[in-house]
């Protein structure tokens, strides 16, 4: 197990907001999904257990230690390990891509290893990209950057928030798969959070579902034994919109 959540409730001040009762393990080479509708908490789940907002109770505990305890030293030590990527992640417009993955070495004030990002861009399928502006990369590209970013630090855990609800559907399909041969080449486990239930089907080990202020159920999906993923898609756009 790499990271524990026990019981953890979370109120906003001035807000109706409240979760409570939240835990579940992450544990080594899992991939979960976690589904809601908006403002269930959802991004507040994945800020506390990267230490970036507060929990009220329980324990979050990472290598045997509580996040709430961690010095902010001890807290950057961890990021390190535990790679959160935002929901709408902007990169720097006028910056090229290759500037932007010697920014992490440049932030842990360390020495540029030109090898390995040019590594991680080959891994990423983006080498071609390296020395291209920003804004001149599609919405699909940038996340691939985004990406290329966090992985670039050896993570042990990438938590993923709607990495990829702006893109198309086949933009997204290799994000996953890029995400699912990380997976299957290291020992990362992965938490993403998206409302799209074809993506959690098929990538995730188990998907927690959260509904009423709490965990309603951590379902284990059955995966498609043949993964059409555009016809997939279909029917699911198909049965929403038919369904009532
Ligand atoms: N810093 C804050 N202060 C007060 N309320 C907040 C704060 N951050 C989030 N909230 C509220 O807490 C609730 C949960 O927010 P959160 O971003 O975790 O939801 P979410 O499930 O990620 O939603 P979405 O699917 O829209 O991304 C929302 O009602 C939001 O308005
Ligand atoms: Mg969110």
């Amino acid at each position: 197990m790499v990271i524990k959540l026990d019981n953890i409730s979370k109120k906003y001040e001035n807000s109706n907001f409240n979760l409570e009762k939240i835990s579940f393990e992450i544990n080594t080479k899992e991939v979960i999904g976690i589904v809601g509708r908006n403002g269930t908490g959802k991004s507040t789940i994945l800020k506390m257990i990267n230490g970036l907002i507060p929990y009220d109770n329980g324990h979050i505990i990472y290598k045997n230690e509580e996040i709430k305890n961690m010095s902010e030293e001890k807290l950057r030590e961890m990021r390190k390990n535990v790679v959160y990527i935002f929901q709408n992640f902007n990169l720097l417009e006028g910056e090229t891509v290759f500037y932007h993955l010697s920014l992490i070495y440049k932030l842990n004030k360390q020495k540029i290893n030109k090898i390995k990002i040019d590594e991680i861009l080959d891994f990423m399928g983006i080498k071609h990209l390296k020395n291209t502006t920003c804004r001149k990369l599609s919405g699909g590209q940038q996340q691939k950057v985004a990406i290329a970013m966090a992985i670039l630090q050896n993570p042990e855990v990438l938590l993923c928030d709607e990495i990829s609800s702006a893109l198309d559907i086949n933009s997204e399909k290799e994000i996953y798969n890029l995400l699912i041969k990380l997976k299957e080449t290291t020992d990362i486990s992965i938490v993403i959070i998206s409302h799209n239930l074809t993506v959690l089907k098929n990538f995730c080990d188990k998907v927690i579902v959260i509904e009423d202020s709490t965990i309603k159920e951590i379902i284990t999906p059955k995966k498609s034994e043949t993964l059409d993923y555009d016809k997939d898609y279909f029917n699911n756009v198909k049965e929403f919109l038919l369904n009532g």
